[in-house]
């Protein structure tokens, strides 16, 4: 199985990068207090946020679903069909729900996802988005898989 590699150095607050893990999108995000802090204001509007129907690795089990509060990391598949999530940054997420300015929006049938890739409700996506295995190397290294 290729795992791979990556130096999450250069991530900017609140900037994803994409890589390819089996064939799949997996985007690493790296997350602001403000972005972390704002997790905990709007779980009454999720499906499932504490992640209890969940298949994710035992280390994700928690508030921010990763093994590190500031890095997230995900499979950026939509839960529903398979189409790609948008990232939607800086209040752009607004439009979509109200009060909560970062999260994924699922152009092909509008599911819609907050900055731990919990699902909220009313949307055709079941369940929250997919947290890979992976580990940190070091500070600024990680490997997916
Ligand atoms: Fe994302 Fe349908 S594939 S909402």
């Amino acid at each position: 199985g290729a795992d791979v590699e990556v130096d999450i150095s250069a991530i900017e607050p609140g900037q994803l990068i994409r890589v390819m893990w089996r064939s799949k999108p997996v985007w690493i995000v790296r997350r602001t207090p403000e972005i972390l802090a704002e997790l905990a204001t709007h779980e009454d509007k999720l499906r499932d946020p504490a992640s209890e129907n969940e298949q994710q690795p035992a280390f994700a089990k928690n508030q921010w679903r990763s093994m590190k509060e500031e890095y997230l990391i995900l499979v950026g598949i939509c839960t529903h069909l398979g189409c790609s999530p948008q990232h939607m940054k800086d209040g752009a997420f607004e439009e979509y729900v109200e009060g909560v300015p970062d999260g994924f929006f699922c152009p092909c049938h509008g599911s819609k996802f907050d900055m731990a890739g919990r699902v909220f409700e009313n949307v055709p996506a079941p369940l929250n988005l997919v947290v890979p295995p992976y580990q940190f190397v070091d500070d600024t290294t990680v490997i997916i898989g």
